[in-house]
This record gives structure tokens, C-alpha cells and sequence, in this order.
């Protein structure tokens, strides 16, 4: 492999529907630097329509035709920002790796009444090729789920690769709107999965009552009190009592699931109920890392939830002694872990080598994932 043709662009919107993160990174066997990044602004229209689209309504096919074509143009166009301001040529990158926009995620540990599981991230691929001219990988979720995986989630095969040291048990915890966790027992990856909400319901709520997208360093929710009964409430979720693998979403973890629980009680402030939310954040994450068989020694964080001061201190206080840092400690700015996870992912399959990890989505075997556009 030669060095111009180890650069990938990774592409990641998440749950939180903030921003289209886009790393520009070299892979090197397990090595992989990010070189260059870009935060591509999703036009508010867009964000409406992604949230609109999320769950059922009239229209779904035409609408989600429009969408994808749509979003596939501003990952194209994320792009060419990102290589612009690195001054690199798309003939100098071997491929994109495209996570997409997912408007649905019904994993076989959720689909109820034999209903098909089944997942789904828009954002064409056809066009990012086309506009790009560069070879894009999408789509790696549902080969997994074909599989019997949970499709979700993929980030631990990467944190094993690139994060672990031997001889030492880690965690790293990605808190975006859904947290994720992954633990290593030195290199070995032992388990992985999503502990439940992240940033989600703390961007809903916060959006609702103060106008505003998310609490910045968690200094609304910090200010407020935690409502006891309330946490132990949302802790009952059956989603918390599940082992093995699973993977969650905005389906299960929204307001409309909060208002019900909350329906309960009776005058609750609002910021109490941020409080309670934060908590029930890092309470599900320490609660599934204290419950694994190993006992984990440090904790790294990535994702935005890592600039939520007030989350951090409370996951360092529930996950002492072990100890809780961002994964910049690691040398991985927090901030593009996601999207140089699809980079990575997508030289696995041009490589035609695995990106799933059994252990954790629970599929069937190893499998090379997701399809692959040729650019020009
Ligand atoms: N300074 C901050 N304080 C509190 N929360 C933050 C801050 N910066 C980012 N976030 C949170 O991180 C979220 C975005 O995280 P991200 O990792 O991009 O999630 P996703 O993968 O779901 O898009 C925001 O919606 C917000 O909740
Ligand atoms: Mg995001």
C-alpha cells in the first residue's frame, strides 16, 4: 500500500442529527492518523425532514427518496470541504466511508412479534461517488444484520484496533445521542454494545424548555437535583436489564417515552428532570461497564458528550477508582473517533477483510461490510 493511497475520508451523521462530521485520515495496518477534519453544517430543512422521516408518516417512499438524494449531495459536498481545506486532491484519497443519516433501527433484540429486524442509514451513495469522484463505501450496517447482528453496533472492532494497549483493561465510551461501550481486555475485544441514550433525551429536553440545541457543558442539568424515583423509573426500562448484544435507538429513547414515564409524577422543574436525565445517562453507562466480567481500570471518552463537564465528572465519581479521561489522552481527538471509524471500515472492506466483531453484534460470523460505489 502505498502512502498517497492510504488516505480515507470518514463520514458520520449520528443520532443527534448536530453536524456532518468528515475526517480525513491515513490508515496504516492499525495505525490510523487523522490528517485533516470538517464539520459540515446540516441546513435546518434537512434536519427537519431527517427528524420528520424517523418515524412513520404519509409519504415515507417519496420522501426518503428526495432525502437520500439530498443528503448523499451535502456528504459529497462535506467532503470536497474537508479536502479543500487540506489542500488534497480526490485522486489522492482510495476511498470515502460513509456511515449515512439512519432514519430507522430495529435490531433483532427489539423487533417484537417476529417482526423483521431491519436498519437503515440514507444518504446516497451513488451520489457521493459521482460528485466526488471517489470510490465510496456505504451501507455497513446490514450486512451485519443479514447476518442475525444487531447491525450496531461497529465502533468497538474499531476502538480495539486502535485503542488498546496490553495488559490493560480499558473502556471507551462513545456518548453521542445513543452511548455506546466497548470493552478491551488488553488487545482482546471482550464486549461491546449501546448502554441506551447518550446526549438524546438531554438535547430534547432542553430543546423543548430553554430554545436551545443542547446544555452546553452540562451546566443547566448541573444546577438542578436529581429526582430519585424518577431515575429509578426510567432505570426499569427493560432495555437496561438486556446482556449480550444490543443496540438501541431514538426509537426506544425519545420524549414521548420520557412524557409517559413522566405522566407518573406530578411537578417535577424542568431542570430536575435534566438533572435526572443526565444521570440516567451515566448511571446506565457505569452500571454496564461495573456489571462486566473484567474490572476495567480506565475509561476514555469520545463523542460529544465528552465536552459535557458535568456528565464527566458524574461517570468519574460512579466509575472510580477506575479512571475516566477523553480519548485525547490517547491521542484520538474525541471529536472524529466516529467518523475515522467509517474511514477505517471502509479500508477494511476495499482490503476485503471483516468489520464486524462477532462478540459484539452477534452475527452468525466475520463479514466484510457494507457495498462499494468506484469513483471516477
Ligand atoms: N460543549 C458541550 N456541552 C454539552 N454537550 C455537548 C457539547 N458539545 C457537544 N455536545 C453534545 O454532543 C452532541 C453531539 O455529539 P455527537 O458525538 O456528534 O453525536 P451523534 O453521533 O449522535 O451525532 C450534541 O448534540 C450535544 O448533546
Ligand atoms: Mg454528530
Amino acid at each position: 500500500m502505498s502512502g498517497e493511497h492510504s488516505l480515507y475520508v470518514g463520514l458520520m451523521s449520528g443520532t443527534s442529527v448536530d453536524a456532518i462530521d468528515s475526517a480525513l485520515v491515513r490508515c496504516r495496518h492499525n495505525t490510523v492518523d487523522i490528517v485533516a477534519t470538517h464539520q459540515h453544517t446540516i441546513p435546518p430543512e434537512i434536519k427537519q425532514q431527517v427528524a420528520a422521516i424517523s418515524h412513520s408518516g404519509g409519504d415515507e417512499i417519496e420522501r426518503m427518496g428526495v432525502l437520500d438524494r439530498a443528503l448523499g449531495l451535502l456528504f459529497a459536498e462535506a467532503t470536497i470541504s474537508l479536502l479543500e481545506s487540506a489542500a488534497v486532491q480526490p485522486g489522492q484519497v482510495k476511498a470515502i466511508g460513509s456511515h449515512g443519516q439512519t432514519i430507522r433501527h430495529r435490531p433483532p433484540s427489539a423487533a417484537r412479534d417476529n417482526a423483521a429486524s431491519f436498519t437503515l442509514q440514507i444518504g446516497d451513495p451513488n451520489t457521493i461517488a459521482e460528485v466526488t469522484g471517489i470510490t465510496t463505501v456505504a451501507d455497513f450496517r446490514r450486512r451485519d444484520m443479514a447476518a442475525g447482528g444487531e447491525g450496531a453496533p461497529l465502533a468497538p472492532a474499531f476502538h480495539a484496533a486502535v485503542l488498546s494497549a496490553p495488559g490493560v483493561n480499558r473502556a471507551v465510551v462513545n456518548i453521542g445521542g445513543i452511548a455506546n461501550a466497548t470493552i478491551l481486555d488488553g488487545n482482546s475485544l471482550l464486549m461491546g454494545f449501546d448502554s441506551g441514550p447518550g446526549n438524546t433525551l438531554l438535547d430534547h429536553w432542553v430543546l423543548r424548555h430553554r430554545a436551545e440545541p443542547f446544555d452546553r457543558d452540562g451546566a443547566w442539568s448541573a444546577r438542578g437535583q436529581v429526582h430519585p424515583a424518577l431515575l429509578q423509573r426510567l432505570l426499569e426500562h427493560p432495555y437496561f436489564r438486556q446482556t449480550g448484544p444490543r443496540s438501541t435507538g431514538k426509537e426506544i429513547f425519545n420524549l414521548a417515552w420520557l412524557d409517559n414515564v413522566l405522566g407518573g409524577f406530578t411537578d417535577i422543574a424542568a431542570r430536575d428532570v435534566q438533572r435526572t436525565l443526565a444521570e440516567l445517562t451515566v448511571t446506565s453507562i457505569a452500571n454496564a461497564i461495573n456489571a462486566c466480567p473484567i474490572t476495567v481500570s480506565e475509561v476514555y471518552i469520545c463523542g460529544g458528550g465528552s465536552h459535557n463537564k458535568h456528565l464527566m465528572e458524574r461517570l468519574s465519581v460512579l466509575l472510580a477508582p477506575a479512571t475516566v479521561a477523553s480519548t485525547a489522552q490517547l491521542g484520538m481527538d474525541p471529536d472524529w473517533v466516529e467518523a475515522a471509524t467509517f474511514a477505517w471500515l471502509a479500508s477494511r472492506t476495499l482490503d476485503g477483510l471483516a468489520g464486524n466483531a462477532q462478540v459484539v453484534t452477534g452475527a452468525a460470523g466475520a463479514r466484510v461490510l457494507g457495498g462499494i460505489y468506484r469513483g471516477a
